[in-house]
């Protein structure tokens, strides 16, 4: 009996997926999706495909390859009224169309502050000086005789959502969270490059620098650096993008992304924070009293919900997944709960293979949609019980000032044409 109940809807979802592309395609075409371009009832079963019939392209074609050309709405995205300077920018993984944890190199976000340095690796130099033993200069080659270390970490942006603590202000998934990504990087621990250069006693901060044109320096506590930073050259098996800091670049976990200091070129040891302006000025936020918290390192546990959202609808009745992802700057993520009534009710969601420590976890869900309207919302839990907040908490504290830091559950509102809107709640 129940069986035949679960037959019948899945049959229903089939029926209305392959006569339903009309509708299909008008409301893809309002999101841009590769399913507006026209279905070939010459290409579906029984009949033999038409490319079936001829010969692909050769091994010689694609030296480095690309997407698939159907993919061509999978890509990075600016904000224009956030773009007055494109060197001082940044642009936003489309994290609602990815699967899995790993972010391709070619879709992480950037965020430069004075555009992308582009560095021949022999002239690369690290530069260690300051409360050292042995102040020294390194190659990026030096660098790579060293043990390695290969590790997921995830990097987000203090100001991820930083458009969204007044209320909500952008439309879609990507421009609300995709200022993250999570990729394997390939480097040597900072605890093992030390013993190179010894430390003097005094030695409690390290200011890290880039060479870029924005001279991004931030200060870091040595007992963060020596626990788990590290400097990587590669990412997801590949040298670094230049976007992303190529050759090298500081690897903080956890931390803000902005610490994550890119076309890194010197590291000083003092015995005192810098005091630098991304840490003064910037990177800091003002509380409702007029004073301003500062040093806030950790991002907190944080999730969304990639699909549905703005820019995935759902786009026929029946059992969908739900997707998303969580990640906390503290470790692992421990639960993801899922509420499809604005938080009333709360569901866990299965959270998949691998979950490791300050690295991004997927989370699906499944259920099944009528036509109704829905609050979707996630909430993430970390393994040391720290539950991300909703707005009204976080804005308590921490009041409407802020830019940064902003890890509050966000919510999906699914009409019931199937398209979702970012919306406040409250
Ligand atoms: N490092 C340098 N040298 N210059 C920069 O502008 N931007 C910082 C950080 N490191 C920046 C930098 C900020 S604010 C962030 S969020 C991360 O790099 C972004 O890293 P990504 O571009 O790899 O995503
Ligand atoms: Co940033």
């Amino acid at each position: 009996m129940k069986k035949n109940k679960k037959n019948q809807s899945l049959k229903l979802n089939r029926r209305e997926l392959l006569v339903g592309s009309a509708s299909l395609g008008a409301m893809a075409a309002a999101s841009n999706s590769v399913f507006a371009k026209e279905v070939s009832s010459k290409n579906l079963p029984p009949n033999v495909p038409e490319w079936t019939g001829e010969l692909g392209d050769g091994v010689d074609v694609n030296p480095y390859g690309m997407p698939s050309q159907f993919e061509e709405n999978v890509i990075r995205r600016n904000v224009e009224w956030l773009t007055a300077s494109s060197q001082s920018s940044v642009n936003f993984t489309p994290i609602q169309d990815l699967e899995g944890i790993v972010t391709p190199n070619g879709l992480c976000f950037e965020r430069h502050h004075g555009g992308v340095s582009i560095i021949n690796p022999k002239d690369y130099r690290l530069m260690i000086n300051g409360l050292v033993d042995r102040e020294m200069i390194f190659t990026l080659d030096d660098l790579k005789r060293f043990p390695q270390t290969n590790k997921f970490y995830f990097l987000e942006c203090a100001a991820n959502g930083g458009m969204e603590w007044k209320g909500s202000q952008l439309n879609g998934c990507q421009y609300t969270f995709g200022m993250v990504h999570n990729v394997q990087y390939t480097g040597v621990k900072l605890s093992d490059l030390i013993q190179e250069t010894g430390l003097k006693p005094k030695a409690k901060w390290v200011l890290a620098e880039g060479s870029d044109s924005s001279g991004m320096t931030r200060s870091i506590p040595i007992e963060k650096l020596l626990d788990d930073c590290m400097i990587a050259w590669a990412m997801n098996g590949e040298a670094l993008r230049s976007e992303q800091g190529y050759p090298a670049r500081l690897v903080v976990p956890g931390w803000e992304g902005n610490m994550w200091v890119k076309w890194l070129r010197r590291l000083e040891f003092g015995d005192m924070p810098y005091m630098t302006r991304e840490e003064t000025s910037k990177y800091t936020d003002l509380l409702p009293e007029g004073n301003a918290r500062m040093f806030t390192w950790v991002m907190d546990a944080k999730s969304v919900v990639t699909s549905p959202s703005p820019e995935k609808p759902i786009l026929n009745k029946g059992v969908h997944q739900l997707k998303g992802l969580a990640w906390s700057g503290r470790g692992k993520i421990s639960r993801v709960d899922v509420s499809l009534d604005g938080g009333k009710n709360w569901k866990t969601a299965k959270l998949h293979d691998p979950v490791l420590s300050k690295s991004v976890a997927r989370f699906t869900f499944p259920f099944e949609w009528n036509g109704e309207e829905l609050l979707i919302q996630s909430r993430a839990i970390d393994e040391t019980n720290y539950i991300q907040p909703t707005i009204q908490e976080l804005q308590k504290i921490r009041g409407v000032n802020s830019i940064y830091h902003n890890n509050s559950i966000a919510t999906w509102l699914v009409n019931s044409d199937g398209k979702v809107d970012n919306v406040r709640l409250g």
